[in-house]
């Protein structure tokens, strides 16, 4: 790992164009960087702020209604079991109830298989949903281009999305990975760019429209607004929803008191699949990754069912079958930027240890509206009452922590990091962008962090990500396994008795 200051060395001694005494000055500040910064790494001084911090306007074609009478609008599409042979798709009609179908098949316009599915409204304060349709197709092939059809007549629509392959440690598979979306043109910028780069599953670390900005019924017609809004992405790859506080919409001067009402009517999960009793916690395992979602505004202490399903969970991850092991939440567990500092503390007292000890690859989080990426470490030594040890330290065990709440929200970025950087900091800069995570193979995965940067997507900090399972002593031990087996199936029988 390369820090600001060693960075600065390597320009001075690259370009060699400063007088001597220029030279010495720039060494011994840079020196004396390394020293006050100890391991940490790099605060880019970049910002980028595209567009205002301010949500689209309603009446923006972004937002377009489909054309026709009770076309189906905010179409999306998530994982439906624990292995990828499902997809819930899930739509809203306003006018009427209309059809629960979804027809679908291999070639466009021809549809062999029909399922059928449910419908359900709902009230939030005086605001009316539409009818809004969930239906779950099952029983698909693995890594197969699925077209289907939903609505009736002349004003049906058709999308398609693409399965993943069968789980197998080698499957190579694109995630992108984005946080804090809101409306704006900063969160059509993110959309567009995370687009361009081909992700197959988008992993969502929570906070979703900012509908709870709003007031009385504006706040459902906002959700309403985000489902067109997405659309453009979810119809056609799966999102893997986690909530977060934006979800909650604990209201009491509108009398709506209970917590993710909007989001959980709207945004349906298979947790029933990974054995979890709630929407807001649960697991998937797609291609090479084993993904569990976990929820930063639910019960996680001891013994509470989140609790008790995650270190279950833990237990069932197999990583000769899914050797990436990913972690999705929304308030990040380490973060050193103002906004939101220590938010994450109790769930990192609680699931912390866990994390290294089943040798979490990464945790993605969000929250904070600019992006982080950590150095692998731990603290959990820590313990107060009794060795008074409180500080992270380097552990090979431990996952990299990244930060990626720069969705493009209208509540804009957070600009103000701590100063001095802390030593579990790699890199940090508060512009607007999105992740990508390119798994290879079980031993390595490619990953980017891509700004917005003027309608462009620039990767910013990208490295190869080592796996924590199939790392360097594994493969040495698998390849010496191997080898004794070759030898041992060239020796002759009566040897080897
Ligand atoms: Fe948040």
């Amino acid at each position: 790992m390369v820090n600001g200051g060693c960075i600065i060395m390597a320009m001075f001694w690259n370009k060699r164009k400063n007088s001597m005494l220029v030279q010495l000055l720039l060494l011994s500040s840079a020196l004396l960087s390394c020293i006050n910064n100890g391991n940490a790494g790099v605060t880019s001084p970049f910002v980028r702020n595209e567009w205002p911090s301010v949500d689209i306007p309603l009446e923006n074609e972004i937002f377009a209604v489909p054309k026709g009478y009770n076309a189906p609008q905010q179409v999306h599409i998530t994982q439906g079991d624990y292995d990828g042979k499902a997809v819930i798709i899930s739509w809203v009609t306003a006018d009427e109830p209309g059809s629960n179908k979804v027809q679908y098949g291999l070639s466009e316009g021809k549809y062999d298989f029909t399922a059928e599915g449910t419908m359900q409204n709902y009230t939030f304060y005086n605001y009316k949903s539409g009818y809004i349709h969930q239906c779950l197709i099952d029983d698909l092939q693995y890594d197969t281009k699925y077209y289907y059809e939903i609505g009736d007549g002349d004003f049906s629509r058709r999308f398609w999305f693409r399965t993943p392959p069968q789980v197998d440690p080698d499957a190579p598979y694109k995630f992108g990975i984005i946080g804090d979306l809101g409306q704006t043109y900063n969160s059509l910028s993110t959309i567009e760019h995370c687009l361009e780069t081909g992700a197959q599953t988008i992993l969502f670390v929570g906070d979703l429209s900012y509908a709870d900005r709003y007031e009385y019924h504006d706040v459902g017609v906002r959700w309403d607004s985000w489902g067109r809004f997405v659309e453009r992405s979810a119809a056609y790859q799966p999102w893997i929803w986690s909530a977060g506080n934006h979800e909650i919409e604990y209201f009491p001067y509108m009398g709506e008191v209970i917590p993710f009402r909007n989001y959980l009517h709207r945004y349906p999960t298979p947790y029933p699949a990974s054995k979890s009793s709630s929407p807001l916690w649960y697991a998937v395992r797609r291609a090479s990754a084993h993904i569990i979602v976990l929820s930063s505004y639910s019960p996680f202490v001891k013994y509470t069912p989140q609790w008790t399903w995650l270190q279950e969970e833990l237990k069932r991850v197999d990583r000769e079958k899914t050797p990436w092991l990913i972690v999705l939440m929304h308030a990040p567990i380490y973060n050193s930027n103002d906004a939101h500092f220590m938010e994450g503390e109790s769930m990192r007292v609680v699931f912390e240890s866990w994390f290294c000890r089943y040798k979490v690859d990464i945790v993605f989080a969000g929250h904070v509206h600019a992006y982080e990426r950590s150095y692998r470490i731990s603290n959990i030594r820590y313990n107060n009452a009794s060795s008074g040890a409180s500080n992270p330290v380097p552990d090979k065990s431990a996952p990299v922590y990244i930060t990626v709440g720069d969705g493009g929200n209208q509540e804009g970025l957070a600009l103000r990091f701590r100063d001095p950087q802390p030593d579990y900091s790699a890199f940090r800069e508060a512009s607007y962008g999105h992740s990508t995570l390119e798994i290879k193979n079980r031993t390595h995965a490619l990953y980017h962090w891509n700004r917005n940067d003027d309608g462009k997507r620039v990767q910013t900090d990208s490295f190869m990500l080592h796996n924590q399972y199939w790392g360097d002593n594994r493969r040495r031990r698998k390849l010496n396994k191997n080898r004794l087996h070759s030898v041992l199936d060239n020796l002759p029988l009566s040897l080897i008795l």
